[in-house]
C-alpha cells in the first residue's frame, strides 16, 4: 500500500507568478526510505507543508495513508522533524520531550518516563538529559530533534535535513537509525540536499525542479552506468592490453585495470576469454557507476536546456509573427 500518494498537485503563489509545484504526481510505498531532491526553490518543503496540512494546494490531491491531507486524521501516524526548527532553550532536552509527549496525545507519566528514557537513550542523549537545550551543540539539537520526531511511535517519519550541521561521525550515527527505523517497518521520507548521503540510506529518490519531475526511480538504476564495466586484472603483458584498447570501446586503461563500454554481456564474456588465455590473472568485474550527485546536476541541467530552448523557440516564434 502507498503511504503516502500525491496526485496532479499543483500550488502557486502571487496569484498565480511563482508555480511552487506543477502537477506533481509520486506515491511513496510502506517501509521505504525515500527522499526529494532538488536545487533550493524546487518546491520540496512546499511539497512537505502540504502533506502535513500546513498549506492548501492550488489544485490536485495528497493522501497520508489513504486518508485525504485536509483532515487531521491522516496525520495521526507522523513524525516531522522541521528544517531550521527552533526548540525552548529554556528546557532541558528531557522536558522538552515531556512536553513534546503530552502534546502528541500520552498521558501516563510512568509510560512516559519510559518512552522517553529508551529514545534519548537511542539517539545517545540521555547523559545530557537534564542540560538546557541551549547548551546543546547543533548535533545534539538534530539528535533530539529525531527523538521529538520518534515521540509518538510514528509509522511515518518526515526528515528535513536530517544531518544539517551535524559532524560525520554524528551523521553516520543519524543514517545507522534510519536503517534501524527501517527495519522496524518504518516509512522514511527525506529531505536532504546531502546527496552522498541519501545515495547511502534510500531506497528511492525523486528529483524535481521548479516543482516538476525530472527524474525518479531506485537509487541503484539511476547510479548505474549502461554496460559500463571494470575489469581489473594483471596487464602486465602490453601486447593484451593494445589488442583489448583496438577492439573495443575502451574508455581506461591501466596496469591494473581496463574501464570499457560492452555491446552485450556475451561481448563482456569474450573479452574475459580473450584475458584468460592471454594467461592474465583477473581480480574482478565490477559493474561501473556514477554518484547521485552526477546523476542529479545531470538531470538538472537537462531540465535547465530543455527550458532555455523552449524560451528560445517562444522568442522565435514572436519574432516571426
Ligand atoms: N509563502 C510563499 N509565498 C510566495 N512564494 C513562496 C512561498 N513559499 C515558497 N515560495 C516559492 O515557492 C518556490 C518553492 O519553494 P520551496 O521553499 O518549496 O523550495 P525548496 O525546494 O524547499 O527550496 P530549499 O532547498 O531552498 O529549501 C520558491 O520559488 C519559493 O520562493
Ligand atoms: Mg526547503
Amino acid at each position: 500500500m502507498a503511504i503516502i500518494r500525491a496526485n496532479r498537485l499543483s500550488k502557486y503563489f502571487q496569484r498565480g507568478k511563482v508555480k511552487a509545484l506543477d502537477n506533481l504526481t509520486l506515491s511513496v510505498e510502506r517501509g521505504r526510505i525515500f527522499g526529494l531532491l532538488g536545487p533550493n526553490g524546487a518546491g520540496k518543503t512546499t511539497f512537505v507543508k502540504i502533506l502535513l496540512g500546513l498549506l492548501q494546494p492550488t489544485s490536485g490531491e495528497a493522501f497520508l495513508f489513504d486518508i485525504p491531507v485536509q483532515l487531521p486524521r491522516a496525520r495521526e501516524k507522523v513524525g516531522f522533524l522541521p528544517e531550521n526548527h527552533r526548540f525552548p532553550l529554556y528546557l532541558s532536552g528531557e522536558d522538552f520531550l515531556v512536553f513534546s509527549a503530552k502534546l502528541s496525545g500520552m498521558r501516563d507519566s510512568r509510560k512516559i518516563h519510559d518512552h522517553i528514557e529508551s529514545l534519548l537513550k537511542r539517539v545517545r542523549m540521555w547523559e545530557w538529559r537534564r542540560v538546557k537545550i541551549k547548551k546543546y551543540s547543533k548535533g545534539m539539537m538534530q539528535r533530539l530533534g529525531l527523538a521529538q520526531a520518534l515521540i509518538s511511535d510514528p509509522e511515518l517519519i518526515f526528515l528535513d535535513e536530517p544531518t544539517d550541521g551535524v559532524d560525520p561521525i554524528g551523521r553516520k550515527e543519524i543514517r545507522d537509525l534510519l536503517l534501524e527505523l527501517k527495519q522496524c517497518g518504518k516509512t522514511i521520507f527525506l529531505n536532504s540536499h546531502l546527496l552522498s548521503e541519501v545515495e547511502a540510506v534510500c531506497d528511492e529518490v525523486v528529483i524535481i525542479n521548479k516543482g516538476k519531475v525530472v527524474l525518479q526511480g531506485p537509487v541503484k538504476t539511476l547510479t548505474a552506468l549502461d554496460r559500463r564495466y571494470r575489469i581489473h586484472a594483471d596487464f602486465q603483458n602490453a601486447g593484451l592490453l593494445d589488442a583489448i584498447r583496438r577492439k573495443y570501446d575502451v574508455l581506461e586503461a591501466q596496469p591494473t585495470y581496463v574501464s570499457l563500454t560492452v555491446s552485450s554481456v556475451s561481448q563482456l564474456n569474450q573479452i574475459i576469454d580473450e584475458i584468460r588465455r592471454s594467461g592474465a590473472l583477473i581480480h574482478a568485474i565490477v559493474p561501473e557507476r556514477q554518484s547521485l550527485e552526477d546523476r542529479f546536476i545531470q538531470a538538472i541541467q537537462q531540465d535547465g536546456k530543455a527550458d532555455f530552448d523552449q524560451i528560445s523557440l517562444d522568442r522565435m516564434q514572436e519574432e516571426e509573427q
